[in-house]
Order: C-alpha cells, then structure tokens, then sequence
C-alpha cells in the first residue's frame, strides 16, 4: 500500500519505520526540514530501540522517503495517517492547530485528487475531532466523506522506550469508523501486527487513548499511595503489591469495570474507611483513596437528581440488598436513595426475592432500624404487582428474574444494570449509557 504520514516525531517515526516494514511504500511529511532531511539519509528522528537499523534497512530499499510537500504525499498516496503533535494549552485544553492545519492541507491536495483516500487520525485526540477534520477536509476539497474519502480514528498505544515491540504487539489495534471500505483499507494496514482488531465507533475509539492513559496514570498513584501507608507501617510494600497483582479474578480483571451504580455493602465501605483513618492516624496523605468515598456518594446523589428529573412520584424498586442473590441490606446505596425519596413525599414499593423483614437478623436489621425503620411497608411479594402499581421502575441488581417483567410504555425505567430486554423502550434510561 502507499501511505503518507505527517508528522515524524514518535510516532510517526516508528509507523514509517514499521510500516515499511511490512511491505509498504512510505512517505513522511513534516514542518521540521532536519526531521525530513533525515528520513532521506536513512536516519531516524528519533533515539528508539531497533528504528535506527529498520529505517536504514528500509531507506536502503527505497520503501521510505520524506519531504515538506503535501500535494506530493498525498497525491501519491491511497491513506494519509496523521501523527502531528497534541500538545496541552495553558490551561490544559487539547490544542488542535496542527491537526486541523493538516486537515486543510489534505483537503487542498484531494480537490484535485482521482480516488478513494483514507485519512487516519493516530494522534490523541478528544471525542469529535474527526468528524470536525472530515467537515474541514470536505470544506478544503468539495468532496464528500465516505464517498471520496474516509476520516478514521485509529489511537497509537505505544510507550516511548518499547516503541517498536509495542508497535508490533499493541494491546490492540482500534479503527474508529463509519465507512465499511475504510474499515478494510486499516484491517489490511494493520494484518501483520499483533493483537485483536478492534472496529468500533468513532467517538470511542477517540475516547479509548484518554481512559486508558487517564487509569495507567491512576495504577501508578495508587500504588504510590499504598507505599506511602506501608513504609510508615514498616511493610514490604513491593510484597503487599506483589499479592495485589496475584489476584486476577478481582484485582487485575475486568470484574467492578462497569459502568453502573454505587458500590455497597458490608466490606468495601467499612474496610475504605479503616484505611482512610489509618492514613489519616499515621499522618499519611493518600488524597486518590481518600477521595473514593466522595466519588460514590456523587453516584448516589446523581441517582436521585436523575429520579427526581422523571417528575413520577409512584417508584417501584426491584431489588435492594447490594447486589443479586443477597438479603445483605447493609450500606446497600440505593437504600440512601429511597430513604431521600420518601423524605421528599414519593411513594416507594421494593421487590426482592431474597428480603423478608421478619427474617433479618444482627447488623444487618439494625443498619435497617436506623436507615429504612418502614421497609416492612414498602415490600411487595410480588414483582409484577410492583411495574403495574409505579410510574417510574428502578432495576436495581441483576436478577435475571427482571428479564420477565411486562413493562407497558408508558412507564419510565431507570436501569442500574443494563438489562438487554428493555434497552429500546420509549421510557428507558441507562444510569451511564
Ligand atoms: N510519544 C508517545 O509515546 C505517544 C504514544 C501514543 C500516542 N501519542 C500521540 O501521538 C501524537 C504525536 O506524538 P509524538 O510524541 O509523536 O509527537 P512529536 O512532537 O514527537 O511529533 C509531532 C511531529 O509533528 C510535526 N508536525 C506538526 N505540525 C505538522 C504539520 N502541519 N505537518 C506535518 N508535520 C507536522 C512536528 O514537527 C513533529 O515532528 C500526539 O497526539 C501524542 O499524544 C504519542
């Protein structure tokens, strides 16, 4: 394939790099003559592990050039991959000048060029840049996206250090797009490197780059924070964090990574707070754990904004313990949120299978004497008897006995969980999606 890339910094460097490689015929563009000028000479822009020895080996076969003449590069080209530099401004918004001066240019050259081009946004970049660079493409050109080209966003994982290797192993490759050629033209780019294919909508695969770096950086203040307690207690933190990663089923998994309510229940609330106060004693700041808790009673707050938005004041709840197949009340957070609601007038009914006032027992009747003294009144044995009787369905938890619920469309729904069934109905609304 012939493909132009502009911008020969890290990025760019390594994809001409490797890209040749692989059997392609590469041109660089940039701004910087000496980045150019190297190219030319076989030489990389960039000090990297293994690009040194790829872009002599593939200057020397003639699959890479470099020069600051954009008809040129694109022209002779069928995909313009942009790798131009994002920096931060000065109060921290994303700067696009060189994106969308790049985008410009590509629509200048294209108003006079035959064929189908596909231009990949491998920047970072924010949610709706790439439709704002096929709008200034179509604007430059007159021609029409997905019918004389493609904007797709295709985020760079590779860290500076293992750029090459990461290059060849990304985690995976993401190809934002709304065009099905396009879709082939990137799967054909990348079919020798490793990793799934992941084709996904534009605007995640815009976002992807930014939560992943955004958790990279929570990993690393995280595990500061725990040394920080361990050193002043005298533990091996390097042995605490050793356990830590040991457990892939809840610590390093995808279990807890969904969007949805609040956490709850017995341990997580009362073991956060034990650690909290143990900084705190020990004189320890941990400002990332001690901000958790205020994170979730946002969720719980931004529950009860959404419910009270509904304006139905009849709501009917399908579960209340923490989480599907407990009777455990115990910090249950939507238990906050009925409490608040009933202090507000609304009229409140619960269903869930595994709650019978008459049998709770120990802590968890007393969290329920002090939280909810009425819940006796709010339950109904009946879960059908509750959808008929509200104006407003809360699915709370995950049982699959929801899935059977008759909800005529009239009413409004609230899901915590996302339930697949009632994801089209006219009242329905996700907590986060
Ligand atoms: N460096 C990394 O490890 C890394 C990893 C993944 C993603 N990214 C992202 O990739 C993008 C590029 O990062 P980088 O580190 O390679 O940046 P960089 O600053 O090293 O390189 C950017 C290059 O773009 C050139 N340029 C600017 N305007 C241009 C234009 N109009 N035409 C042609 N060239 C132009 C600059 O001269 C420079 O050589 C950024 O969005 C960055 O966030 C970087």
């Amino acid at each position: 394939m012939k493909i132009s890339i502009f911008g020969l910094g890290y990025v760019g460097c390594v994809s001409l790099g490797c890209l040749a490689q692989n059997g392609n015929q590469i041109i660089g563009v940039d701004v910087e003559p000496l980045k150019v000028d190297l190219i030319n000479q076989g030489k990389p822009t960039i000090i990297e592990k293994d690009i040194d020895n790829i872009i002599a080996e593939q200057h020397s076969l003639g699959r890479i050039r470099a020069t600051a003449n954009v008809y040129e590069a694109v022209n002779e080209t069928e995909i313009s991959i942009i790798c131009v530099g994002t920096p931060s401004g000065p109060e921290g918004h994303l700067n696009l000048d060189y994106i969308f001066k790049t985008a410009q240019q590509i629509g200048e050259v294209l108003k006079e060029k035959d064929g189908f081009h596909v231009v990949a946004i491998r920047s970072t970049v924010l949610p709706g840049t790439n439709m704002k660079v096929g709008a200034m493409i179509e604007e430059a050109s007159g021609k029409k996206r997905n019918v004389d080209f493609s904007v797709v966003s295709n985020p760079e994982f590779l860290r500076e250090g293992t750029a090459v290797a990461d290059y060849y192993n990304p985690p995976y490759t993401v190809i934002g797009s709304d065009n099905e050629k396009a879709k082939q033209i990137m799967t054909e780019v990348y079919s020798q490197v490793g990793g799934s294919m992941e084709i996904v909508d534009i605007p995640v695969a815009e976002l992807i780059k930014y939560i992943n770096n955004s958790y990279h950086a929570l990993k690393v203040v995280f595990g500061n924070e725990v040394g920080s307690v361990c050193k002043k207690l005298g533990i091996d933190s390097h042995e605490v964090m050793r356990l830590f990663c040991l457990d892939t089923k809840l610590n390093l998994s995808p279990y807890y990574f969904k969007p949805g309510f609040a956490y709850g229940g017995s341990c997580l609330p009362k073991d956060l707070k034990a650690l909290k106060t143990l900084a705190h004693d020990s004189y320890i700041d941990v400002p990332v754990i001690n901000s958790i808790e205020a994170s979730n009673t946002r969720s719980k707050n931004a529950l009860l904004e959404l419910i009270l938005k509904k304006g139905k004041m009849k709501v009917g709840v399908m579960g209340i313990s923490f989480k599907a197949g407990t009777d455990d009340l115990r910090y249950s957070p939507i238990v906050d949120v009925i409490e608040k609601l009933i202090g507000k007038g609304y009229e409140v009914k619960v269903f869930d299978k595994n709650v019978h006032v008459s049998r709770l027992i120990g802590k968890n009747k007393s969290f329920i004497k002090e939280f909810l003294p009425h819940l006796d009144n709010l339950l109904i044995e009946d879960m059908q008897e509750v959808a008929d009787w509200a104006d407003l369905i809360i699915l709370n938890n995950s049982d699959k006995m929801y899935r059977e619920l008759k909800i005529s469309d009239s009413k409004a729904i609230v899901d915590l969980v996302r339930f697949p069934e009632f994801k089209g109905m006219p009242g329905y609304e996700g907590i986060l999606w």
